[in-house]
């Protein structure tokens, strides 16, 4: 595809978004938990950090069992958030600030509160309730054995049995995530239909997109089929290895359909979350008449190591070249750990995270930025009894699950809870020592990780080196890379090697941290030059 202008180009070809988890971004009634009016309140904020849109994350009515992510009503807003002339304002306000508005979509399951499920569990096997859902009979002599041998995401296995309306044991049903989440049969019309209808209702209310959760498990494979013995053990990393639960070709009709939806409005987006490695495989989410955009996880994957960042950035860029898609760049959701501390906590896994934001934040394409990241937050150990994730419980107290990645943002003042919620406690405890963390002192302080994210988004918005598709890799010493947008005199280079290496030739526009007094690129550092 050749690189056209960039106005000829949709708004979202080199948008940054940022992503705002709504429980620990602002929370504006002091309950403890982040709501719309919350994010409002912050829409300045956004603003003045440089992005071009957010995305929410569910914010539809649930009994909140993985926070959100378990939808009772997709066309209603949760009292925990507001309600629709809420909405209707968070959309009015984002697009008065200049800001996109792209909001979470969940099509593989719903709650177990779900009007439709719960008319399931009255309803006779083989009835057209049940057909919504995934349900069969259990396996062995009393059908007490679950259909196959899959296992949920969050532990255990991926079945729940039933109790019939007579009072005895009856079917199971599907749920990848919490038993809460039972997961729908994509292959009943119903459950299509009602989809599109949910797309209009929030089309029709003005929103940006839609960022479509596990895009890459909606269809299951035809025969639910058993993992072959050993296939996978529990929390192993099954991203990197073909899962047969996921990614079935099926999948594919779905986001046709989506896609047919979107198309009769302007200027609309749809971003997948899709879990699949194989880069041509992944390449196919992404066909001119499905999703726009797919969720590239290589670089939350990827060690604090030239050859591996270099390996996810070239792995990324060719899974959408052959089907003209723009490549998109997360290092941090609120699925995995943050970057500081994936890097080593302190001040090392800070330098380093600064250093690979510069590396991500030059690249071409959509940058999505998990809130916190701006501030440099590292993941925080929770105790035990704080722990809010049903990965914890489900995982019978061996994984901890994603609690510490989800903290609340810390915005000004000296102590929890840093302006976030008046209430006595926020839903996560907020630690003692992020003072000097806050958006209040961030601001104030140039050498700050925010003023770092400030500056580098302004150059990205300014700079004529930030132009075209491609990127050129130079030469550079060992344990570091340096990479051109062709065409452009931009350059951006990484030194993740131990020693001090000399610059690459051009004029210094930003730093992830002071060079040495010899004007060398120190260990864990990034330049942009031009
Ligand atoms: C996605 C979400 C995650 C959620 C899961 C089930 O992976 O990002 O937070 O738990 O889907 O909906």
């Amino acid at each position: 595809m050749q690189p056209c202008p960039r106005q000829d180009r949709p708004w979202w070809s080199d948008a940054v978004c940022y992503q705002v988890y709504i429980r620990s971004f602002a929370d504006s009634n002091a309950d403890g938990v982040g709501d719309l009016a919350g994010i409002i309140s912050r829409l300045g904020y956004l603003e003045l950090l440089g992005v071009d849109a957010l995305w929410i994350t569910p914010c539809y009515r649930s009994p909140m069992a993985d926070h959100g992510y378990d939808v009772a009503d997709p066309r209603d807003i949760d009292p925990l958030f507001g309600d629709l002339a809420v909405f209707d304002a968070l959309v009015a306000a984002a697009h008065q600030h200049g800001l996109r508005l792209i909001i979470d979509l969940v099509p593989n399951h719903t709650s177990d509160q779900h009007e439709w499920f719960q008319a399931a569990l009255t309803a006779a096997p083989g009835s057209p309730e049940r057909a919504r859902y995934v349900f069969r009979h259990g396996q062995g002599d009393k059908g007490d054995l679950p259909p196959n041998n899959w296992p949920s995401q969050f532990g255990g296995p991926a079945w729940t049995r039933i109790t019939e309306p007579d009072g005895q044991p009856g079917q199971w049903y599907l749920h990848l995530f919490a038993p809460q989440q039972p997961d729908l049969n994509w292959d009943n019309p119903e459950v299509r239909a009602d989809l599109e209808k949910t797309l209009r209702f929030w089309l029709d209310r003005g929103v940006d997109g839609f960022r479509i959760d596990v895009a890459h498990g909606i269809a299951k494979p035809p025969g639910l089929p058993s993992y072959a013995p050993n296939e996978f053990g529990p929390f192993d990393d099954r991203s990197r290895r073909r899962d047969i639960r996921f990614d079935c070709d099926r999948v594919h009709d779905v986001h046709r359909m989506i896609r047919s939806v979107v198309n009769k409005y302007n200027d609309r987006v749809l971003v997948g979350e899709i879990w699949v490695t194989d880069d041509e495989r992944f390449s196919r989410y992404l066909r001119p008449d499905e999703l726009h955009l797919g969720f590239n996880f290589r670089l939350t994957k990827a060690g604090f190591d030239a050859d591996e960042i270099r390996a996810a950035i070239e792995h990324s860029m060719d899974a959408v070249k052959a089907v003209g898609a723009m490549p998109t760049w997360t290092l941090s959701n609120h699925d995995v750990e943050r970057p500081v501390s994936r890097f080593g906590g302190g001040e090392l896994g800070t330098r380093r995270a600064r250093a690979l934001a510069l590396v991500e934040l030059a690249l071409p394409g959509v940058i999505f930025i998990y809130n916190g990241e701006e501030l440099g937050l590292p993941s925080v150990e929770l105790p035990d009894d704080a722990l809010r994730d049903p990965m914890w419980e489900r995982s019978g107290h061996t994984h901890r699950g994603r609690d510490a990645h989800r903290v609340p943002v810390p915005w000004e003042g000296g102590a929890p809870n840093y302006g976030f919620t008046e209430a006595a406690s926020a839903w996560l405890p907020m630690p003692a020592d992020w003072a000097g963390l806050t958006v209040e002192a961030q601001l104030e302080d140039a050498d700050s990780t925010l003023s770092l994210f400030r500056h580098a988004l302004e150059i990205r918005g300014t700079h004529p080196g930030f132009t075209g598709e491609r990127l050129e890799w130079y030469g550079a010493p060992k344990g570091c890379f340096a990479y051109r947008r062709p065409g452009t005199t931009l350059v951006c280079a990484l030194n993740a090697s131990s020693d001090p290496v000399p610059l690459p030739p051009g004029e210094v526009l930003i730093t992830s941290g002071p060079l040495t007094t010899d004007g060398l690129l120190p260990a864990d550092t990034a330049v942009w030059l031009a």
